[in-house]
């Protein structure tokens, strides 16, 4: 195919050739709007920040010029090295945004890799043996590699931080820096991110050099195309509520969000209990069975996941139908990106948040970021609390529930209380869960912190246990 003289209006940003006809392959043919943004400035060099809303296009935005200017080099690439590094913060947006530069590299002979928590780590130190152009990882595994020389960044000149006031939020950003240190001196940065509230962008900008600010839309503006309603009812009330929904018109692909590990555990044991198959997806299951659980609702075996805040950052899954918020998130932010899994590429979409007034101020401080009010569709306040249900004990605490059903034989097992995937390996411990696993990459959390909540155990041998991350991670997602 001859690319150069394709009609096509990223030709027109700059990119041509092999890559032009990889990204038309891919079903890019007419930029968005935070393409057309980015894209020019990036292959003239320059620093981006780029904000624009969920499901908008920010990972072509950054993954074409950097496999333009990649494929440019002309040079050889070094062992041990990598060319680009993209930093995010769920091993499951970095195995997706791999695929998306794997498939956009296909013909311009690029290498790509992924390194992330929770799975082999040999197998990650030999793909990068030879050298990689462009390196995909979650930061706490890579800076045990970079720590131990398995990979140098020395040689990195291209660095994006996607999901950017994310990746240099308090949990993640001592790693972040470390990293950033360990990058070439000319490197080119890019951060993107839907939100990025001020106190963040100022610290954005100490790793920016004469940055381009482009901006699709304000930071935190919701997409145009996602309905949002409130609906008021009491915690005890969500259950039967939620149940109504999924068998009217909830009927699609559904993800719901609960707050906490052990609140999405107790909602999909409840969905089951109502008749509903639902998968569940958090930061205390082993990586097999998230990417299992992620895997099934991509593929339609799945209708309903529900899931932390693990799953609200970046997840592209095409046809969610709807995002329904059983609790609202402890940080604002967070509902901007749950309710962008859905109303993707042009796509409707439906938001549903389910409010006890307890939960009130937080809705509040969402309707502040988002510079909306949201509508409250209905109200069951005024309704009795429905009788408890057959085998269901009444819930004082979360973790009453936890208990009645998910007591480890060996408490030592469980390191949160929670088991990882139900099995067991030699020692008592979860089969197939390395020692990482449990808490995601994320091993410095704060009360602002949300996702990937701390590792109840330092997952290297040079690596010392600081701070009380055994109870701090319980309620993590
Ligand atoms: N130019 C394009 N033409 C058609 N589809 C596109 C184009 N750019 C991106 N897409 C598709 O749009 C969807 C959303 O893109 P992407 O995941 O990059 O959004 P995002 O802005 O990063 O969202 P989020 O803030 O949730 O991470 C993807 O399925 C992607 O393949
Ligand atoms: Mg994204």
């Amino acid at each position: 195919m001859n690319s150069s003289s394709t009609p096509n209006g990223f030709a027109e940003l700059g990119i041509g050739g092999t890559l032009l006809a990889a990204a038309v392959r891919a079903g890019f043919e007419h930029p968005k709007p935070i393409q057309t943004l980015a894209i020019p400035p990036y292959l003239e060099g320059r620093d981006v920040l780029g904000l624009a809303q969920t499901g908008s296009g920010k990972t072509a935005a950054f993954a074409l010029p950097i496999l333009s200017r990649i494929a440019a080099l002309g040079t050889k690439r070094l062992p041990r090295t990598a060319r680009a590094l993209i930093l995010a913060p769920t091993r499951e947006l970095a195995v997706q945004i791999e695929e998306v530069f794997r498939e956009l590299a296909k013909g311009l002979h690029l290498s790509t890799a992924l390194v992330l928590g929770g799975v082999s780590r040999a197998s990650q130190v030999k793909r990068l043996h030879a050298g990689v152009d462009v390196l995909v990882a979650t930061p706490g595994r890579l800076v045990d590699l970079v720590r131990e020389k398995d990979v140098s960044l020395a040689e990195t000149r291209f660095l994006v931080l996607d999901e950017a006031d994310r990746m240099l939020d308090m949990g993640f950003l001592p790693d972040v820096k470390r990293l950033v240190k360990a990058t070439h001196r000319d490197r080119q940065t890019s951060l993107f991110s839907a939100t990025m509230p001020a106190e963040i962008e100022a610290l954005a900008g100490t790793l920016l050099k004469d940055p381009v600010r482009v901006e699709a839309a304000p930071q935190s503006t919701t997409a145009s195309e996602i309905a949002q309603s409130v609906v008021m009812a009491r915690t005890r009330q969500k259950r039967g509520i939620l149940a109504g929904m999924l068998a009217g018109d909830a009927n699609g692909p559904v993800l719901v969000f609960a707050r906490t590990k052990h609140g999405a555990d107790v909602v999909t044991r409840n969905l089951e209990r109502d008749g509903f198959a639902a998968a569940v997806i958090h930061g205390n299951k082993s990586q097999n069975a998230r990417q299992r659980a992620l895997n099934g609702f991509r593929d339609g075996s799945v209708r309903i996941l529900v899931a932390t805040d693990i799953a609200a950052r970046g997840i592209d899954v095409p046809g969610i139908s709807h995002v329904i918020n059983y609790d609202l998130p402890d940080e604002a932010e967070s509902y901007v990106h749950r309710i962008g899994r859905t109303g993707r590429n042009g796509a409707d979409g439906i938001a549903v948040t389910l409010c006890d007034p307890a939960e009130v101020s937080k809705l509040r401080q969402v309707e502040r970021i988002i510079r909306m009010r949201l509508p409250v569709t209905a109200s069951h306040l005024d309704q009795p609390d429905p009788a408890p249900q057959p085998r269901e004990r009444p819930v004082r605490a979360e973790n009453a529930d936890q208990r009645q059903h998910h007591r480890p034989k060996n408490p030592r097992s469980a390191p949160n209380g929670v088991h990882a995937a139900g099995r067991k390996g030699p020692h008592g411990k979860p089969a197939g869960q390395p020692r990482e696993e449990a808490g995601g990459e994320n091993r410095h959390a704060l009360p602002r912190q949300l996702m990937d909540k701390p590792t109840a155990k330092k997952p290297f041998r040079n690596r010392k246990r600081r701070g009380n991350f055994r109870r701090q991670a319980t309620k993590a997602a």
